[in-house]
Protein backbone atom coordinates (compact mmCIF):
# COMPACT_ATOMS: atom_id res chain seq x y z
CA UNK A 1 0.00 0.00 0.00
CA UNK A 2 1.48 3.37 -1.19
CA UNK A 3 0.86 6.33 1.62
CA UNK A 4 2.35 10.02 1.49
CA UNK A 5 3.57 11.01 4.18
CA UNK A 6 6.81 12.94 3.90
CA UNK A 7 8.65 14.17 0.90
CA UNK A 8 11.59 12.26 2.55
CA UNK A 9 10.26 9.02 1.15
CA UNK A 10 10.91 10.00 -2.98
CA UNK A 11 13.68 8.98 -4.68
CA UNK A 12 15.21 10.72 -7.65
CA UNK A 13 13.78 7.97 -9.55
CA UNK A 14 10.10 8.56 -8.07
CA UNK A 15 10.21 12.47 -8.92
CA UNK A 16 11.25 11.55 -12.14
CA UNK A 17 8.33 9.37 -12.42
CA UNK A 18 5.95 11.79 -10.77
CA UNK A 19 6.64 14.68 -12.72
CA UNK A 20 6.26 12.99 -16.08
CA UNK A 21 2.55 11.32 -14.70
CA UNK A 22 1.49 15.30 -13.83
CA UNK A 23 2.20 16.78 -17.47
CA UNK A 24 0.29 13.48 -18.93
CA UNK A 25 -2.60 14.64 -16.61
CA UNK A 26 -2.02 18.36 -17.54
CA UNK A 27 -2.75 17.29 -21.05
CA UNK A 28 -5.64 15.57 -20.41
CA UNK A 29 -6.98 17.53 -17.43
CA UNK A 30 -10.25 19.12 -19.43
CA UNK A 31 -11.07 15.85 -20.88
CA UNK A 32 -13.66 13.74 -18.86
CA UNK A 33 -13.68 10.90 -21.39
CA UNK A 34 -10.82 9.96 -18.94
CA UNK A 35 -12.61 7.72 -15.98
CA UNK A 36 -9.83 5.38 -14.45
CA UNK A 37 -11.26 5.78 -11.46
CA UNK A 38 -14.47 5.61 -11.34
CA UNK A 39 -15.19 2.88 -9.17
CA UNK A 40 -13.26 4.46 -6.69
CA UNK A 41 -13.87 6.96 -3.63
CA UNK A 42 -11.65 9.38 -1.60
CA UNK A 43 -12.25 10.35 1.69
CA UNK A 44 -10.94 14.28 2.72
CA UNK A 45 -10.33 14.92 5.95
CA UNK A 46 -9.93 18.51 6.59
CA UNK A 47 -9.43 19.44 10.42
CA UNK A 48 -7.61 22.84 9.33
CA UNK A 49 -8.14 25.11 6.88
CA UNK A 50 -7.92 24.56 3.17
CA UNK A 51 -8.45 26.06 -0.07
CA UNK A 52 -6.01 24.71 -2.36
CA UNK A 53 -5.33 21.37 -1.23
CA UNK A 54 -8.94 20.35 -0.38
CA UNK A 55 -10.90 21.33 -3.59
CA UNK A 56 -7.49 20.42 -6.39
CA UNK A 57 -7.56 17.22 -4.41
CA UNK A 58 -11.25 17.06 -4.93
CA UNK A 59 -11.09 18.56 -8.44
CA UNK A 60 -8.50 15.74 -9.56
CA UNK A 61 -10.27 12.75 -8.24
CA UNK A 62 -13.15 14.02 -10.01
CA UNK A 63 -11.20 14.70 -13.13
CA UNK A 64 -10.12 11.16 -13.17
CA UNK A 65 -14.20 9.95 -12.66
CA UNK A 66 -14.16 9.08 -8.91
CA UNK A 67 -16.07 10.30 -6.06
CA UNK A 68 -15.44 11.84 -2.77
CA UNK A 69 -16.83 12.00 0.30
CA UNK A 70 -15.81 14.65 3.18
CA UNK A 71 -15.53 15.42 6.26
CA UNK A 72 -14.43 19.30 6.55
CA UNK A 73 -14.66 20.80 10.26
CA UNK A 74 -13.72 18.88 13.02
CA UNK A 75 -16.50 20.28 15.46
CA UNK A 76 -19.03 18.14 12.95
CA UNK A 77 -17.13 15.08 13.37
CA UNK A 78 -17.33 12.09 15.71
CA UNK A 79 -13.61 13.21 17.48
CA UNK A 80 -15.33 16.34 18.79
CA UNK A 81 -17.12 13.82 20.49
CA UNK A 82 -14.04 12.14 21.53
CA UNK A 83 -13.20 9.40 19.38
CA UNK A 84 -9.79 9.01 18.85
CA UNK A 85 -7.89 9.37 15.20
CA UNK A 86 -7.44 6.09 14.61
CA UNK A 87 -10.92 4.82 15.28
CA UNK A 88 -12.04 7.59 12.95
CA UNK A 89 -9.39 6.38 10.01
CA UNK A 90 -10.57 2.66 10.86
CA UNK A 91 -14.16 3.57 9.80
CA UNK A 92 -13.36 6.23 6.89
CA UNK A 93 -11.23 3.71 5.44
CA UNK A 94 -14.29 1.06 5.22
CA UNK A 95 -15.96 4.14 3.22
CA UNK A 96 -13.05 5.01 0.92
CA UNK A 97 -10.17 3.85 -1.47
CA UNK A 98 -8.18 6.43 -0.28
CA UNK A 99 -8.00 9.26 2.00
CA UNK A 100 -6.51 12.73 2.35
CA UNK A 101 -5.79 14.19 5.75
CA UNK A 102 -5.09 17.69 7.18
CA UNK A 103 -5.05 18.22 11.00
CA UNK A 104 -2.82 20.70 13.25
CA UNK A 105 -0.87 17.96 14.90
CA UNK A 106 2.24 16.82 13.29
CA UNK A 107 2.57 13.19 12.86
CA UNK A 108 -1.03 12.41 12.89
CA UNK A 109 -0.73 11.15 8.63
CA UNK A 110 1.53 8.69 9.84
CA UNK A 111 -0.61 7.75 13.06
CA UNK A 112 -3.52 7.43 10.54
CA UNK A 113 -1.54 5.56 7.95
CA UNK A 114 -0.99 2.95 11.17
CA UNK A 115 -4.61 2.49 11.43
CA UNK A 116 -5.77 2.90 7.42
CA UNK A 117 -6.76 -0.63 5.03
CA UNK A 118 -6.14 2.07 2.29
CA UNK A 119 -3.88 4.50 1.01
CA UNK A 120 -3.50 8.00 3.73
CA UNK A 121 -2.04 11.13 1.90
CA UNK A 122 -0.92 13.98 4.08
CA UNK A 123 -2.42 17.12 3.37
CA UNK A 124 -0.63 19.02 5.90
CA UNK A 125 0.38 17.94 9.41
CA UNK A 126 0.22 20.95 11.89
CA UNK A 127 4.00 22.59 11.66
CA UNK A 128 5.27 19.40 9.74
CA UNK A 129 5.38 18.55 6.21
CA UNK A 130 3.13 19.14 3.54
CA UNK A 131 4.82 16.83 0.53
CA UNK A 132 1.54 17.11 -1.84
CA UNK A 133 2.61 20.66 -1.95
CA UNK A 134 6.19 20.32 -2.02
CA UNK A 135 5.38 17.94 -5.33
CA UNK A 136 3.40 20.61 -7.13
CA UNK A 137 6.21 23.48 -6.34
CA UNK A 138 8.98 21.20 -7.47
CA UNK A 139 6.35 20.56 -10.88
CA UNK A 140 5.71 24.31 -11.36
CA UNK A 141 9.70 24.70 -10.80
CA UNK A 142 10.70 21.85 -13.73
CA UNK A 143 8.66 24.03 -16.03
CA UNK A 144 10.53 27.15 -16.09
CA UNK A 145 13.76 24.95 -15.12
CA UNK A 146 13.37 21.79 -16.97
CA UNK A 147 17.48 21.49 -16.26
CA UNK A 148 16.78 20.69 -13.14
CA UNK A 149 16.75 17.21 -13.45
CA UNK A 150 19.66 17.37 -16.19
CA UNK A 151 22.49 18.86 -13.65
CA UNK A 152 21.97 22.44 -14.22
CA UNK A 153 22.84 24.72 -11.72
CA UNK A 154 19.45 26.56 -9.84
CA UNK A 155 19.27 28.77 -6.80
CA UNK A 156 16.26 28.66 -4.34
CA UNK A 157 15.43 30.99 -1.48
CA UNK A 158 13.12 30.27 0.66
CA UNK A 159 11.81 33.45 2.66
CA UNK A 160 10.36 34.18 5.87
CA UNK A 161 7.97 32.26 8.30
CA UNK A 162 10.27 28.81 7.66
CA UNK A 163 10.07 26.98 11.20
CA UNK A 164 6.11 26.65 11.06
CA UNK A 165 6.12 26.76 7.41
CA UNK A 166 5.50 22.98 6.19
CA UNK A 167 5.79 23.29 2.22
CA UNK A 168 9.01 24.72 3.03
CA UNK A 169 9.75 21.51 5.46
CA UNK A 170 8.72 19.64 2.63
CA UNK A 171 9.94 21.18 -0.63
CA UNK A 172 13.69 21.78 1.00
CA UNK A 173 14.07 17.95 1.54
CA UNK A 174 12.46 17.09 -1.88
CA UNK A 175 15.77 19.46 -3.12
CA UNK A 176 18.04 17.44 -1.61
CA UNK A 177 17.60 15.36 -4.31
CA UNK A 178 19.22 17.71 -6.59
CA UNK A 179 22.87 18.02 -5.96
CA UNK A 180 22.71 21.33 -8.58
CA UNK A 181 20.66 23.06 -6.87
CA UNK A 182 21.56 25.25 -4.04
CA UNK A 183 19.40 26.65 -1.00
CA UNK A 184 19.27 29.53 1.00
CA UNK A 185 17.08 31.03 4.04
CA UNK A 186 16.13 33.86 4.64
CA UNK A 187 14.31 34.55 8.29
CA UNK A 188 14.52 36.04 11.44
CA UNK A 189 16.37 34.04 14.15
CA UNK A 190 13.24 32.73 16.02
CA UNK A 191 11.39 32.13 12.86
CA UNK A 192 14.34 30.05 11.10
CA UNK A 193 14.40 26.59 9.41
CA UNK A 194 14.45 24.10 12.26
CA UNK A 195 17.64 21.47 12.60
CA UNK A 196 16.47 18.75 11.15
CA UNK A 197 15.96 20.23 7.44
CA UNK A 198 19.38 21.55 7.25
CA UNK A 199 22.34 20.86 5.48
CA UNK A 200 25.85 22.24 6.12
CA UNK A 201 25.54 23.56 2.62
CA UNK A 202 22.86 25.86 3.40
CA UNK A 203 23.10 29.77 3.75
CA UNK A 204 21.26 31.15 5.79
CA UNK A 205 20.63 34.82 6.60
CA UNK A 206 18.19 37.35 8.19
CA UNK A 207 18.25 40.22 5.39
CA UNK A 208 16.95 39.50 1.78
CA UNK A 209 19.95 41.99 0.33
CA UNK A 210 19.73 42.93 -3.41
CA UNK A 211 23.18 40.84 -3.95
CA UNK A 212 20.40 37.47 -3.02
CA UNK A 213 18.13 38.35 -4.78
CA UNK A 214 19.49 39.15 -7.85
CA UNK A 215 21.16 35.97 -8.12
CA UNK A 216 18.38 33.70 -7.04
CA UNK A 217 16.51 31.65 -9.37
CA UNK A 218 13.60 30.99 -7.37
CA UNK A 219 11.81 33.16 -4.62
CA UNK A 220 9.94 30.73 -2.48
CA UNK A 221 8.03 33.39 -0.06
CA UNK A 222 5.51 32.34 2.63
CA UNK A 223 3.03 33.52 4.94
CA UNK A 224 4.05 33.95 8.75
CA UNK A 225 1.90 31.25 10.22
CA UNK A 226 0.30 33.45 12.41
CA UNK A 227 -1.87 30.22 14.16
CA UNK A 228 1.10 28.59 15.26
CA UNK A 229 2.16 31.60 17.54
CA UNK A 230 1.93 30.79 20.87
CA UNK A 231 0.68 34.85 21.51
CA UNK A 232 -0.25 37.78 19.65
CA UNK A 233 2.35 39.83 20.45
CA UNK A 234 5.41 37.50 18.61
CA UNK A 235 2.62 37.28 15.74
CA UNK A 236 2.54 40.98 15.35
CA UNK A 237 6.33 41.49 16.32
CA UNK A 238 7.54 40.25 12.90
CA UNK A 239 4.51 39.90 10.69
CA UNK A 240 5.56 43.07 8.59
CA UNK A 241 8.83 41.94 8.16
CA UNK A 242 9.11 41.06 4.89
CA UNK A 243 7.23 42.65 2.14
CA UNK A 244 7.48 42.05 -1.46
CA UNK A 245 6.60 45.03 -3.79
CA UNK A 246 7.33 45.56 -7.22
CA UNK A 247 10.62 47.45 -6.23
CA UNK A 248 11.82 44.49 -5.21
CA UNK A 249 10.44 41.73 -7.97
CA UNK A 250 12.37 44.33 -10.44
CA UNK A 251 15.69 43.05 -8.09
CA UNK A 252 15.62 39.85 -9.25
CA UNK A 253 16.33 38.09 -12.80
CA UNK A 254 14.32 38.73 -15.68
CA UNK A 255 13.99 34.95 -15.87
CA UNK A 256 13.84 34.38 -12.22
CA UNK A 257 10.50 33.27 -10.94
CA UNK A 258 8.79 34.19 -7.49
CA UNK A 259 6.56 31.23 -5.85
CA UNK A 260 4.32 31.46 -2.68
CA UNK A 261 1.98 28.38 -1.74
CA UNK A 262 -0.81 30.90 -0.65
CA UNK A 263 -2.87 32.23 0.96
CA UNK A 264 -0.90 35.20 0.80
CA UNK A 265 -2.06 37.92 3.96
CA UNK A 266 0.10 41.17 3.07
CA UNK A 267 3.59 39.71 1.96
CA UNK A 268 3.35 40.09 -1.77
CA UNK A 269 1.70 43.34 -2.76
CA UNK A 270 -1.08 43.07 -5.47
CA UNK A 271 0.66 44.76 -8.08
CA UNK A 272 3.10 42.23 -8.05
CA UNK A 273 0.50 39.33 -9.75
CA UNK A 274 0.85 41.25 -13.34
CA UNK A 275 4.88 41.21 -13.43
CA UNK A 276 6.29 38.07 -15.44
CA UNK A 277 8.14 36.83 -12.61
CA UNK A 278 5.10 36.13 -10.75
CA UNK A 279 4.02 32.24 -10.46
CA UNK A 280 2.14 31.25 -7.27
CA UNK A 281 -1.63 31.11 -9.58
CA UNK A 282 0.04 29.06 -11.84
CA UNK A 283 1.61 27.10 -9.03
CA UNK A 284 -1.86 26.69 -7.37
CA UNK A 285 -3.09 26.07 -10.43
CA UNK A 286 -0.39 22.76 -10.98
CA UNK A 287 -2.02 21.46 -7.94
CA UNK A 288 -4.69 19.59 -10.00
CA UNK A 289 -2.70 17.53 -12.44
CA UNK A 290 0.16 16.78 -9.64
CA UNK A 291 -2.68 15.55 -7.81
CA UNK A 292 -4.39 13.30 -10.13
CA UNK A 293 -1.03 11.53 -10.65
CA UNK A 294 -0.88 11.55 -7.00
CA UNK A 295 -3.93 9.59 -6.59
CA UNK A 296 -2.80 7.11 -9.73
CA UNK A 297 0.38 6.32 -8.03
CA UNK A 298 -1.61 5.67 -4.92
CA UNK A 299 -4.66 3.19 -6.61
CA UNK A 300 -2.99 1.92 -9.72
CA UNK A 301 -1.85 -0.87 -7.48
CA UNK A 302 -4.99 -1.28 -5.37
N1 LIG B 1 -1.05 25.83 -0.14
C1 LIG B 1 -2.01 25.36 0.68
O1 LIG B 1 -1.83 24.35 1.40
O2 LIG B 1 -3.19 26.06 0.62
P1 LIG B 1 -4.51 25.73 1.43
O3 LIG B 1 -4.20 25.92 2.89
O4 LIG B 1 -5.56 26.67 0.91
O5 LIG B 1 -4.85 24.28 1.18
Amino acid sequence: MKHILSAKQFSRIDLEYLMSEARKMDTILDKWGNRMFDEKIMATLFYEPSTRTRLSFESAMMRLGGKVISETDITFSSQSKGEILGDTIRIVSGYADIITIRSKNTGDALLASQYSRVPVINAGDGSGEHPTQALLDLYTISKDFPGIFTGEKLKVTFVWDLRYGRTVHSLSLLLRNFPNVSLSFVAPENLNLPEQYRTEKDIFSDVLSDELLSSTDVIYMTRVQKERFPDTESYDAVKDAFIFDTTTVEKMKSNAILMHPLPRVNEIILDVDNLPQARYFEQARNGVPMRMALIKYCLEQQ
